[in-house]
Order: structure tokens, then sequence, then C-alpha cells
């Protein structure tokens, strides 16, 4: 009888302490790595390297300034995306007060991608200078030989400086818009804005750039696509073929509707983006549009979400960072969001819904648990 009972003590201490792989995914739980602690790669990005899912995002501390870049970029790898490997962080910010990177600055929506040509790991990500709030509104790179770092911190930089739009009429570049005056979303102030008075005010420093992206087309042509404009309208410009910098060919997307957390993918010839409208660390509702081109002209499609009013209109209470799609399954593509919790920033959750298309639109609803 006093065996029996060790018997199954010693079975249910196998089965306690065995760790059992996950096969599905739980949009909003705590999310766990190898070492049991919950994935720490907010406003992240995914990109697949030799079989393996490399996934980047900002490594947040704990409380309200851990929104700030207290540690840096931190690198999880999966070859299943259900169970993730803590590879460490990846960037780090420094310790050199002199260094634009330094510690307590901010360091958000890191982006990967690999340049075939030079066999080099190339990270953007929305910079902003310690201190100074949201100010500086720039992007920054850094660079290296191994996926999971360490990268080393190259610049920050307010993109295309003395460029225009491509999508920039020549009729608009001899004007001098002016708000000064008008109520902010006024009919005159809207005008003004979408005839560039952010735009012309930023021509000669470099454009805002603030939540983005990158994308890489087929033809290795890589785009990066930020909340330009006080945020008020897109920019998506293309990069140079080293990818660290910008040829200065870019345009104005989705002028003067207020977007940000863009995310971007391509399905079959078609180019979509997913992103949200502008209200903080809170959710609101999705948008999402199409082009033939990354450049555009992009059209609107609308709200992906669908579900409930309060799911609808605040996105599964989260906000795009990118659309990953999933190798070897034609047409599977996950939308990656994040659920801040900037009162905690660490406890920031994941949301990751499985995209469906409905009229060659993408739609996205809600899951408890589910499995591609
Ligand atoms: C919304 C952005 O999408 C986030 O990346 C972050 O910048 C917050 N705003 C800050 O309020």
């Amino acid at each position: 009888m006093k065996s029996k009972y060790v018997l199954i003590l010693i079975c249910s201490f196998l089965i306690f302490s065995c760790e059992i792989p996950e096969n599905t995914f739980k949009p909003g739980e705590v999310w766990l790595d190898n070492n049991g602690v919950h994935i720490n790669a907010h406003g992240g990005g995914i990109l697949f390297f030799n079989d393996t899912y490399y996934w980047f995002g900002e490594h947040k501390t704990e409380g309200e300034a851990g929104n700030k870049a207290n540690v840096g970029v931190h690198c999880y790898s999966s070859k299943d995306l259900y169970n993730w490997k803590d590879e460490g962080v990846a960037l780090s910010v420094s310790n050199d007060s002199s260094s634009l990177i330094v510690k307590g600055c901010i360091v958000e929506r890191p982006k990967v991608i690999y340049n075939t040509k030079n066999k080099q790991f190339v990270m953007w990500f929305h910079h902003e200078l310690k201190g100074k709030g949201y100010d500086a509104a720039m992007t920054g790179v850094a660079l290296s030989d191994k996926i999971t770092g360490p990268y080393n911190y190259v610049k920050s930089m307010n993109p295309n400086k003395s460029q225009w739009p491509l999508n920039y009429p020549d009729s608009l570049k001899s004007l001098s818009p002016n708000l000064d005056g008008f109520k902010r979303w006024s009919e005159e102030w809207n005008k003004e804005m979408i005839n560039g008075a952010i735009l012309k005010r930023d021509f000669e420093r470099g454009q805002m750039a603030r939540d983005m992206t990158l994308f890489v087309d087929d033809d290795g042509k890589a785009y990066h696509i930020h909340s330009s404009e006080e945020n008020t309208t897109l920019h998506i410009a293309e990069l140079t073929d080293d990818y660290l910098d910008f040829t200065g060919k870019y345009t104005r997307v989705l002028i003067n509707k207020s977007n940000e957390a863009p995310a971007i993918f391509k399905k079959g010839e078609k180019y979509f983006m997913i992103t949200s409208g502008l209200s903080g660390w809170k959710p609101n509702a999705a948008r999402s549009a199409v082009a033939d081109h990354p450049l555009g002209p992009w059209k609107e499609l609308g709200n992906p979400c669908r579900g409930t009013e309060e799911e609808v209109t605040k996105t599964f209470y989260s906000q795009s960072t990118f659309v990953l799609p999933v190798q070897g399954k034609q047409d599977t593509y996950i939308f990656m969001a994040d659920r801040w919790t900037p009162e905690n920033a660490i406890d920031g959750r994941y949301i990751w819904l499985p995209i469906e298309f409905e009229n060659n639109k993408p739609i996205i609803k809600w899951q408890d648990e589910w499995k591609m």
C-alpha cells in the first residue's frame, strides 16, 4: 500500500517537473520561454533565417519606467513559433552618457532584416533621445554579422533630409503652408496639413519617424515605413542596397489619416498594411489598406477585426506590430500585436491571431487558443 503512494508521488513529480512543449497559441496569456520566464519582446518583429524564426522586441522592465530602454532589444528563437528559446539581449543600450543610445532613451518597435549581399543583419528601431520625450522622432540602425547579435549601434537619423516625396505635387513645393492660428483638425488646419505644413517644416532637418516597420520585397528592395508629420501621415521610404540608409525615394501615404503601428505583408501580387489609430498605449480600432507596390498608392480597406463592438473598436485590446508569413504554409499569416500594460511594462501580453481573407480583404477574429 505504502509503495503505491510512493509510486503515485514519483509519477506526479515527473509529470509536473517535465516541460510539456506548447502546441497552441494562447493570445493574452503569459508566454513562457525555455527558462520559464514571460517573453520580453514587445513591439517586435520576426525574421526567418536558416529554418528558424527569430523574434526581436523591446526588452521592458518593471513599472512605468520600464517603457524606457533600460536594457535594449531582446531576441528569442523558435522552430515552431509555439516554443521560444531565450537568445539574450541582441542590442544593448550604452552606459556612456555621450552615446545617443544611452540607457534611459527610448527604443521601440525593433525590426531586423537580412542583407544577402553583405551577409549582415540590419536592425532598425524607433529611437527617441533620453530626456526629450518623443520629440526627436528618429530612426536608429544597428548591425551584426550574427543574427542573435550582439548588434553594434550605427546611427540615428531623421529620414530623407532635403528630399521631396515622389507623390508631392510640384505645384505645392513653392507654397508656404502655415498652421498658425488654426485649430487642430479644423478644415483650414487639415488643408494645410495635407498640403505638407509639417513636411515642409522638417524638409531641411529630415522628416519625423516614430512608429515604424521594415518590409523586404521579393526583389530584395527594403522599405522603411514610419509615422511622420507629427504622426498624421505615414512615409514609406526605400532603403539603399546595404539596408543602412535611405535612397531619398519615398511617398506620403494615407495623408493626414493619423496611422501608427504599421505592419506590412505581401499576398500574391498585393501588398497589405495593418495599422492603428493614435491613442498612446491605449488600444483603438485597427485599419487596413492594400496596394500594388510598397510605395503605393494605398487604398483603405477599413477595420480588419471582426467580433463584438468592444473587440472591433479596441483590436482585442491590442495594437499591431508585425504580420508574419508562416514558412511553408501558403497564404498563412499571423497578425502580431501588443497588449500594452504601461503601468507595469514588463507584463505586456502578445496577441497573435490568424489572418483570414474575405473578398480579398484581411480579416482578424479572436481565438482563446488556436494552432496553425
Ligand atoms: C503608441 C506607439 O504605437 C507605441 O509604440 C508607443 O510609442 C506608445 N504610443 C507611446 O505612448
